[in-house]
């Protein structure tokens, strides 16, 4: 068994955390209140219908990771993962610590301590589930969504294998840099012995706005970005683009309440984007740089005529009404990892991440982003992956429950 105890402690239900919670490091929150008081303290609730940090207005810092499964774990480890990962990530997004920071003084802390005196930030933790999870070795072949397959080859990819994939994801978004990165080595850090980080990504600024109540950030290339995105509010689109269902065909009732995630590392080319005109780079775009209007028109806001647009432009080719319908909810993030060794330039630009019913909505966008757009000179995908994402956890419950629950009473 890969587990530690020691990790296990602090996810050992209710009991158990209350007890972790009662002794030596106790920052004093209530951890029933989840009214209005909640705003104040900062704090998205963990449970729900949907896991948080979907339709949560999106917060300014990510710390993305995706974990591969040590050799040999078995389907009830995994089981024990989750729900050790559930446990955890409800006591950081109220802002407790995983466990204990000063119970054994002859053994490491359990919970690391860079968060002991921040807010929650509005912390949200995200689970997902790769397509490599459900192979022979956990016996959850005849569970795999028929929609979770690794994405196909796309249109100028330029794909590091190193950046790619992982049977899991945790997806971890907070205000604060601090606490995101927290959350993930804290889970990194439970998960030992069982999972490793495959590959991570910090994300330093939003590049989307996910509700109507927030302002339009924008992305590295100075546009602003989010405009014409789903939004919180837009329930009856969410419901239709964004959340599992299960009543399609291959919607399995697992997934029920859950969704699909795309990553794409997306790395600008720089130095050439800030050597364009401010005409080239609005036609590239299809919108006004300085307003995020529509060419030719004033307002942010004012509907998207695409016919009016440039053919190669990138918010023609991405509209839903050139896809078939398809709408993703984008939530992606600014990052910078200094620079390219290789080619002494650059190494930032947009990590892409978006939720959709079906990954397909995501495929079609980006065939026809990666054939035709524009801004293709200005960009490179150079990482990817794709992750199921379970539905919520209720109170008491654990993420993934849904289909390993049910798979331990097999
Ligand atoms: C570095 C790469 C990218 C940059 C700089 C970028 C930038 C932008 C900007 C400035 C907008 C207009 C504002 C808005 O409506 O949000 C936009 C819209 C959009 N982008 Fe991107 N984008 C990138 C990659 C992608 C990718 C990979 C996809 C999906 C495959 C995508 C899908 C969309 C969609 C669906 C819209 C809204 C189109 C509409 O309905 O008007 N973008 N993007």
């Amino acid at each position: 068994m890969a587990l530690t105890r020691r990790a296990l402690l602090t996810s050992a239900g209710a009991g158990g955390l209350a007890a972790a919670a009662g002794a030596g490091f106790a920052v004093g929150r209530d951890e029933r209140s989840d009214d209005g008081a909640d705003a104040a303290r900062q704090i998205v609730p963990f449970h729900g219908v949907h896991q948080a940090g979907i339709a949560t207005a999106a917060q300014d810092r990510l710390h993305f990771a995706a974990f591969d499964v040590e050799d040999g774990l078995r389907a009830d480890d995994l089981r024990d993962l989750l729900r050790a990962w559930s446990g955890a990530a409800e006591r950081m997004t109220t802002g407790r610590p995983v466990g204990d920071v000063a119970d054994e003084p002859l053994a490491p802390p359990l919970d690391t301590g860079e968060a002991m005196g921040l807010t929650p930030a509005r912390l949200t933790v995200t689970f997902g589930l790769g397509p490599a999870l459900f192979d022979e070795r956990f016996g959850l072949a005849d569970r795999r969504p028929a929609a979770l397959r690794d994405l196909p080859a796309l249109p100028g990819d330029e794909l590091d294998a190193g950046r790619s994939g992982g049977d899991l994801c945790v997806q971890a978004c907070a205000d604060d840099p601090q606490v995101a990165f927290h959350a993930v080595r804290n889970l990194a850090r439970i998960g030992r012995g069982a999972v490793t980080v495959r590959w991570s990504q910090l994300g330093f600024g939003r590049t989307s706005s996910t509700s109507r109540a927030q302002a339009t950030p924008r992305n590295l290339m100075g546009f602003k970005d989010g405009t014409a995105n789903l939004k919180a509010e837009d329930t009856s689109a969410l419901a239709r683009h964004v959340w599992v269902a299960g009543d399609r065909a291959g919607e399995p009732a697992w997934l029920r309440g859950g969704t699909y995630l795309v990553a794409r590392r997306i790395r600008m080319l720089i130095e050439v984007w800030d050597r364009t005109s401010l005409d080239d780079q609005e036609q590239t775009i299809g919108r006004h740089k300085a307003s995020g209007a529509p060419l030719g028109a004033h307002d942010e806001f004012a509907r998207l005529k695409v016919d009016r647009l440039p053919a190669d432009s990138h918010v023609r080719l991405a509209a839903p009404s050139t896809n078939h319908g398809a709408a993703l909810l984008r939530r992606g993030y600014s990052f910078t990892d200094g620079l390219d060794d290789r080619l002494g330039q650059l190494d930032a630009g947009l990590f892409f991440l978006s939720f959709q019913r079906d990954p397909e909505a995501f495929i079609r966008v980006q065939r026809q982003l990666g054939a035709n757009d524009a801004l293709n000179e200005y960009i490179k995908h150079v990482g990817s992956g794709v992750w199921a994402i379970p539905p919520g956890a209720r109170r008491g419950g654990w993420v993934g429950q849904t289909l390993l629950g049910a798979l331990s009473r097999r």
